[in-house]
């Protein structure tokens, strides 16, 4: 299958509408494509405690595992500033959990972006076998 890549960039910066980071004001948006063609959403949601604060991209996971989808083909992420961000290390733990080795694309709503592998951006991901 390949990747609609605008339908998933146009996913991730309408949920980057909705993202709450009142205490960082960075904002990220995060769309996942299912292995069905779906597109599971999420953005960042801050805390208080600040530790509590939860990615966008695991928002996302959580929100798909949650709707009964367990394997992703890609990712777009959407994130404030002038360079796109890449996916922290929990969340690249988290999408090497369910993803394979998919795509993640970093964008920015100005324009730059950067594709890697999964593989590349976590290898030796931690797994129990
Ligand atoms: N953030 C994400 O949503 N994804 C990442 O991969 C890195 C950081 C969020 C967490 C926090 O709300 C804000 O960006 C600043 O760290």
């Amino acid at each position: 299958m390949s990747v609609d890549w605008s339908a998933l960039k146009a996913a991730a910066l309408a949920v980057q509408q909705r993202a709450y980071a009142p205490y960082s004001d960075y904002r990220v948006g995060a769309a996942l494509l299912t292995e069905d063609g779906g597109i599971v959403t999420g953005c960042n949601v801050e805390n208080a405690t600040f530790g509590a604060t939860c990615c966008a991209e695991r928002t996302a996971v959580f929100s798909a595992v949650a709707a009964g989808h367990r394997s992703f083909r890609a990712i777009a992420v959407v994130t404030s500033g002038a360079e796109p961000g890449t996916p922290c290390g929990i969340c690249r733990q988290v999408l090497a959990e369910f993803g394979g080795d998919m795509d993640v694309l970093c964008f920015t709503p100005g324009g730059a972006e950067q594709t890697y592998r999964l593989s590349q951006l976590l290898p030796f991901a931690f797994t129990l076998k």
